[in-house]
């Protein structure tokens, strides 16, 4: 099905099972254990083994030699791979280190072997009997020191932000040398891990020439194509399969170490291997958000209109790496006639970085959503006010190109209305709270809405029950609920007739998880595929698909009823399809926004900076779960808070590598560090999105909500900080005094 003209009224609309706060179907599954995550398929293939990854201890330099004669002969060791038998091997989608092969190191901890025994432990202590020499090299590991030779370049998140080296509009430096009022400030934000539950995990199996992977990856399609270009493979000899994962944040979108190792391990002993990395490769092994050094100048007339905006960023990366995208959302988000954004790269020989949680944005926002909040001070403007101001309903840069919806001024509004702003006192540090200096923050929130093909296949049996199977997955966001319902309203039955199979690479082809494009590509794929079931049903009932009515089980046509089951009783009825688009987010800029409050204390004596209250106001089209969708926007919320005040990868400038790779040293936040937290989802719908008319909404949580807590920070404190995560000692000399 093409998607290419707006939506008019369908099936979805009916809202009896859309729309509907829906407790997980999978629910159950995850809160007993039942739910098998990668590491703990054991019934999938007998007699595996473990397998157990070693790092480099260099950054950069090669490995010289491997001495295995003590680890081969450690009890139950089984098969050893080490880089330097093996040829380096091809690069998976949008990677740029390389996982396995040859003895060149790029980054500190890149596998360089694994041993493979008939335990985890067995294999875990052979591992520490390798004798690895290594002839380090001198490597650049300090964004700082690099950043001034850094080159322009063009910039793809992968995930829909993206841009050229530079972009202007107008004439940015005229504009903001005449500006009466003017910004121009440095902001820098942390190199970030994405710290997800379950690390990355796989067990691999051959047969012949055939590869199966029962593994843990948000994008089934770009796994089983970037394993098939790794290891020369014919794509429809590989299979991967990922029905559960314990949190992606981006760090599974791609192809990692575990499951190259897996493979390899595998075909040398002969046997299924499994292989985890553990918590402390994780950090410098995989994938990373890269630290940026910001720039936002911004111009404005004494009545608050921007006359000239500038953000520029760099950030570093290995050498085939990407920029982060952190000044994309700056092109579409305020007004102003003069305009200019840039990206810069560094280049860095620190472990990959790499998409995480809402990349572009989400950095982005941290530094352009704090620079409004000064400028807003700098005019003596309320900083909702001058964001309502300087709204606008089309694309800055292209006059007469209108957003799909934008309702950011009503998320402002009502979040001011619902957070009590009126409350808030605008001259800094005024109100005490005992030891607590209490101050609210506000921030926009901004993520793209991105249209993606995506296929489903959904069959329908003699006992009326309905099958959806489609390669999407459900990294805890709840997939598996949004397709059940869209499944159930498409085909007129009740939830628990639909059973849904996901993270298959052998179902069709899904949009996957990624970029918030997830939920509406995904559902929008079923929705397409229930409609040439749809047909099929009516076909074989003998009436006119066009004004048959799908509700309660049954089929009506005018007078006429029959059961849904009925339609299927001389054989199962198949369908597949897939939701492709035309142009209509060429013609309409789609994306979401937010309006997000904090109020936090800080400690008056220590510093400490303590979220009370929090509130998220959406505006991201028709919400197919609203209880789904919160859970997804407050775990958002909660990572906001994370880049704000704690999460920071600690760089050794001397070795190269992360210091602080495990969840002691590297503090995400943890149920007691987070408070109170409401989300409101505005009544919309997007007509322009898809047939689903709903729009991605789980990155919009991330992004701008660490710029509110730094904005409240600023009214408790007076004190502006810049310098991501908003840590006490930044902050204990520039408290008020106290006495
Ligand atoms: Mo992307 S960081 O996996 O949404």
């Amino acid at each position: 099905m093409k998607f290419d003209s707006p939506a008019g009224q369908n099936p979805i609309d009916q809202l009896k099972v859309v729309g509907r706060p829906t407790d997980r179907i999978d629910g159950k599954y995850k809160t007993t254990g039942t739910a098998p995550y990668a590491y703990e398929r054991h019934d999938v293939a007998p007699n595996q083994a473990y397998g157990y990854v070693v790092g480099a201890a260099i950054a950069k330099g090669r490995v010289a030699a491997i001495d295995q004669e003590a680890a081969r002969r450690a009890p139950g060791v089984v098969a050893i791979v080490t880089t330097l038998d093996t040829p380096r091997l091809e690069r998976g989608m949008m990677n740029a280190a390389f996982l396995f092969g040859g003895a060149e190191i790029q980054h500190y901890h890149q596998a360089v072997a694994v041993v493979v025994a008939e335990s985890f432990e067995q294999a875990r202590a052979a591992s520490h009997l390798l004798k690895i020499d290594y002839v380090a090299e001198t490597g650049k590991f300090d964004l700082e020191a690099e950043a001034p030779g850094a080159d322009p370049v063009p910039g793809d998140s992968g995930e829909g932000s993206g841009g050229p080296p530079e972009n202007r509009i107008g004439d940015f430096e005229a504009a903001f040398t005449a500006a009466p009022v003017k910004l121009d400030e440095r902001y820098t934000t942390s190199d970030e891990s994405h710290a997800m539950m379950e690390p990355h995990a796989s067990i691999a199996a051959w047969e012949g020439d055939r590869l199966t992977l029962w593994t843990s990856n948000q994008m089934i399609a770009w796994g089983k194509r970037s394993v098939a270009k790794i290891f020369g493979l014919k794509p429809e000899n590989v299979r991967l399969d990922s029905p559960y994962v314990g949190g992606g944040f981006g760090g599974k979108l791609f192809i990692r170490a575990d499951a190259v190792l897996a493979a390899l391990a595998s075909k040398a002993s002969g046997r299924p291997v499994k292989v985890a990395l553990t918590r402390a490769l994780i950090a410098n092994n995989t994938t990373h958000r890269p630290a940026t050094i910001q720039r936002i100048r911004i111009g404005a007339t004494p009545d608050g209109r921007i006359t000239a905006i500038g953000h520029e960023s760099t950030s570093g990366n290995l050498a085939d790496g990407k920029p982060e995208t952190a000044v994309s959302q700056t092109q579409l988000l305020y007004a102003g006639a003069n305009r200019l954004t840039s990206m810069r790269l560094a280049h860095l020989d620190l472990p990959e970085g790499n998409a995480m949680r809402a990349p572009g944005e989400a950095p982005g926002m941290l530094a352009l959503e704090v620079a409004m909040d000064e400028m807003a001070e700098k005019l003596g403007i309320d900083p909702i006010a001058f964001r309502i101001i300087n709204d606008t309903q089309e694309d800055p840069e292209t006059p007469g190109r209108r957003f799909s919806q934008r309702q950011l001024v009503e998320c402002l509004r009502l979040g001011a209305e619902r957070f009590g702003w009126a409350r808030r006192n605008p001259r800094p540090a005024q109100t005490l709270d005992g030891r607590w200096l209490v101050g609210m923050g506000v921030a926009a929130g901004f993520r793209n809405n991105l249209l993606t093909k995506s296929a489903a296949r959904v069959r329908l049996d003699r006992e009326g029950r309905v099958t959806v199977e489609t390669d999407m997955t459900d990294i805890g966001t709840g997939s598996y609920t949004i397709i059940a319902q869209t499944a159930a309203e498409m085909m007129g039955v009740p939830l628990d007739k639909v059973h849904v199979r996901l993270g298959d690479s052998d179902f069709p082809a899904s949009a996957g998880s990624g970029g918030q494009w997830g939920g509406n590509n995904s559902t929008a794929g079923v929705y397409a595929a229930c409609m040439k079931l749809r047909e099929a049903v009516a076909t074989r009932l003998g009436i006119n698909s066009a004004d048959a009515v799908f509700s309660d089980g049954q089929v009506r046509s005018g007078n006429r009823s029959q059961s849904l089951a009925e339609a299927a009783a001389g054989g199962d009825l198949m369908a597949e399809d897939f939701i492709e688009y035309g142009d209509l987010a060429k013609r309409f800029q789609q994306s979401t926004f937010a309006g997000h409050f904090v109020e936090v204390g800080v400690d008056r004596f220590t510093g400490e900076t303590r979220v009370r209250r929090m509130l998220a106001v959406c505006a991201a089209g028709r919400i197919l779960n609203p209880k789904a969708a919160r859970s997804q926007v407050i775990g958002a919320m909660t990572m906001g808070v994370g880049s704000a005040l704690t999460e920071k990868l600690e760089v050794d400038t001397r070795r190269g590598f992360f210091v602080n790779h495990d969840l002691a040293g590297y503090e995400v936040p943890a149920h007691a560090d987070i408070p109170h937290q409401d989300v409101i989802f505005l009544d919309e719908v997007d007509p322009m999105s898809s047939p689903m008319k709903a729009k991605g909404v789980a990155e919009l949580g991330i992004c701008g909500v660490g710029a509110a807590v730094a904005n409240a920070m600023h009214n408790a404190t007076g004190v502006r900080l810049r310098d991501y995560p908003l840590t006490l000692d930044k902050l204990i000399d520039r408290l008020p005094d106290v006495a």
